[in-house]
């Protein structure tokens, strides 16, 4: 059989980068026959992975309408610009978005394989030509909670996040680092100094981060992160909510199939901390029954090959439950489970994972591979 074409978007971006790293490590690439498109550098030199020799026209629906599969990271302006005037030209290919915007048609499915991969190979067998990736918090926490998800035992899930910097972008990622330079130039005195005054240097700091150093950048964050934090990611929805919060109850629901009449209500705070790529969460679990620890943490540990479990023990946890070693990796960091004095029938955990990884890559290129696996 000859291969399918498959149209890459956006694949210079973060996102796109990881995932093509991740694609050829995985060989994927090799069963497809690729195109590159550019929505800047048309008929300029396509990468060597690309069958043809230059980039195509990102904006060409006669181009775009060639492929089998269309895999775009180039995000949500284009996706909502382009896949409907596809569709309305009866492109009937394989659209795979690492975007928002097509998550919540109902004619969308989205992909996190080790948790439904039932489900999306039910919505490819019904004709569903619209695969889309979670939000990079929803995925990550459900990765952590696959087993006891699986087994049915969770009520709700109250979820309150640390996300990293790479979740708002490459420029945020490069103010935070600018930050933190800024403010180790203005203490480096004070702070190398072993008997200077504390209160002089924390005063010096503040001056920074109280907008009163005019050359403390902030133009991304529009606050200071290196130093604080921000208790507010994207724009706000009904009821109080950030469009960060309301996700994970909405897409979390979605992609365990869960009906109306059983819906796992997941809500929390979102906050964004000066860590660069991978994204954590502390979550409250209320279960359905009293908590069985040893069963709870064995559901957690066979639950898939990627969860890294580490023992609510302080040295191995500090060492290991963080953004910074859990950065890069495709493991998904989960400890601090223990019972909570709330009642005997709550359970606390703590879960790390790469947010351009397992958060927003390795899904889309799953699903590929899934998708070509069962034609
Ligand atoms: N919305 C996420 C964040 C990243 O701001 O961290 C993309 O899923």
């Amino acid at each position: 059989m000859a291969k399918l074409k498959l149209g890459m978007i956006g694949w210079r971006g973060m996102v796109g980068s990881v995932l093509v790293e991740r694609m050829k490590e995985e060989g994927d690439f090799e069963c497809v026959d690729s195109y590159f498109f550019s929505t800047s550098q048309v008929g300029e030199k396509a990468p060597e992975l690309s069958v043809s020799e230059t980039l195509k026209d990102a904006h060409s629906l006669e181009d775009l309408s060639e492929m089998d599969i269309i895999l775009t990271c180039q995000g949500g302006d284009y996706t909502n610009s382009i896949h409907p005037q596809l569709r309305e030209k009866s492109w009937s290919g394989i659209w795979i978005d690492a975007a928002s915007a097509l998550r919540m048609k109902d004619n969308a499915c989205l992909v996190l394989d080790p948790l439904n991969s039932d489900l999306i190979k039910e919505e490819i067998k019904k004709g569903t030509k619209d695969f889309i990736g979670a939000n990079c918090t929803v995925s990550l926490m459900l990765l952590a909670l696959a087993g006891p998800l699986r087994a049915g035992e969770i009520e709700w899930i109250s979820s309150m996040t640390y996300q990293a910097a790479s979740g708002a972008g490459a420029k945020n990622m490069k103010e935070l680092v600018n930050q933190m330079g800024r403010l180790h130039q203005v203490g480096k005195e004070l702070s190398e100094d072993g008997r200077s005054d504390i209160l002089k240097l924390d005063a010096l700091i503040n001056d920074s981060l109280q907008g009163r150093d005019s050359q403390f950048p902030t133009e991304n964050f529009k606050a200071p992160l290196a130093g604080s934090l921000i208790p507010w990611i994207d724009v706000p929805v009904e009821g109080g909510q950030t469009k960060e919060e309301w996700k994970a109850g909405v897409e979390g629901n979605k992609i365990l199939g869960n009906s109306k009449t059983s819906l796992i209500p997941i809500d929390g705070t979102c906050v964004r901390i000066g860590a660069m790529r991978s994204h954590s969460q502390a979550l409250t679990i209320k279960l359905k029954k009293p908590l069985d620890l040893e069963k709870f943490e064995k559901q957690i540990k066979e639950s898939h090959e990627w969860v890294d479990f580490v023992p609510n023990e302080r040295e191995i946890t500090t060492q290991k439950l963080s953004p910074a070693h859990y950065s890069g990796s495709l493991k998904i960091g989960v400890g601090r489970v223990r019972p909570m004095n709330l009642g005997k029938d709550f359970v606390n955990v703590f879960t790390v994972g790469d947010q351009l990884l397992w958060g927003a890559a390795e899904p889309l290129r799953r699903f590929l591979r899934l998708y070509l696996d069962n034609l």
